[in-house]
């Protein structure tokens, strides 16, 4: 027997707890939490995410500062943009909506972002302390995946981990934080030689590749927990995650749905991050 986690429901009492933090806040310090969401161009994908931010600050009492660019906005504007809410004492946490448009160099960009206000948990010093198990932001979707765990109970000490995806969003911090975990990590990739054996073995099997319905039945160990980080499209434009949840589900203990799985518990994270990145900012 399988057990669906629901990422919706956990998601939604996680931000109830939030919710409640940033009113203590204000109460004890007198401030509002704050949040600068900036996004350059109209990329529709992009558009859909930055709005569901905003709307989770405002569920949230976080109050959200949006800056919507004109795609062709020159780097030296969005530089200054980012030096100018790195200075705001008003903003707690700034996250810039990648990917940028091609004739800005984002890594410039992200440089600007002090790393006590990158909620994104994606500049050097947080994934290096992640790296280190030190005190960080980390990264919104692993970190997400990690209270999915802890809200089931499932162990991670000693168990194989197998995370597919070797992005620095994802796949990279997921493994860090499996490790810290106290669980033997495999991080798999477009090269990955043997990828089936390799996930055979997973206990705990974390999905990450963007490749629609990739993870298939005969790549998963019975009884095995799996993770599915992907937001995909099927052949018929359905949106479907990068597992095969109709044959996987009947060989799991847990498994994650597409929707309503991993992508709530992104955005909760980030409110969180912001909420952290205040607390530390006192
Ligand atoms: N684009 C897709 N996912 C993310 C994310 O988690 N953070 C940012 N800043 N951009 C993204």
């Amino acid at each position: 027997m399988y057990k669906v986690i629901d990422g919706k429901a956990l998601a939604a009492s996680m931000r109830a707890d939030i919710k409640a933090k940033v009113f203590s806040f204000k109460q004890d310090y007198g401030k509002t939490i704050g949040l600068a969401v900036v996004l350059v161009g109209d990329d529709s994908a992009s558009q859909v995410y930055v709005r569901n931010k905003i709307k989770a600050c405002e569920e949230v009492g976080i109050k959200s500062f949006a800056y919507r660019l004109d795609k062709d906005t020159p780097q030296k504007d969005l530089e200054e943009l980012v030096q100018s809410l790195a200075a705001d004492k008003n903003v707690n946490g700034i996250l810039v909506q990648l990917p940028l448009p091609e004739h800005i160099d984002a890594e410039k960009v992200l440089s600007y972002i002090p790393y006590e206000k990158d909620v994104d948990g994606f500049c050097a010093q947080n994934i290096g302390r992640l790296c280190m198990n030190e005190d960080c932001l980390v990264a919104c979707t692993p970190n997400g995946v990690m209270q999915m765990f802890a809200s089931e109970g499932i162990s991670l000490k000693g168990k194989n981990a197998v995370v597919v995806g070797r992005s620095n969003i994802v796949g990279k911090p997921m493994a860090m934080l499996l490790t810290n975990a106290d669980a033997t990590v495999t991080l798999c990739h477009s090269k990955t030689q043997n990828l089936k054996e390799i996930c055979l073995n997973a206990d705990i099997l974390v999905a990450a590749i963007g490749k629609p319905k990739y993870i298939s039945a005969d790549m998963v160990k019975e009884g095995a927990v799996v993770i599915d980080v992907g937001m995909d499209r099927d052949e018929n434009g359905k949106l479907c995650g990068d597992v095969d949840f109709e044959t996987v589900k009947e060989k799991c203990s847990y498994i994650t749905p597409v929707p309503g799985g991993v992508g709530p518990m992104t955005i909760t994270m980030l409110m969180y991050n912001t909420y952290l990145a205040a607390v530390r900012s006192l």
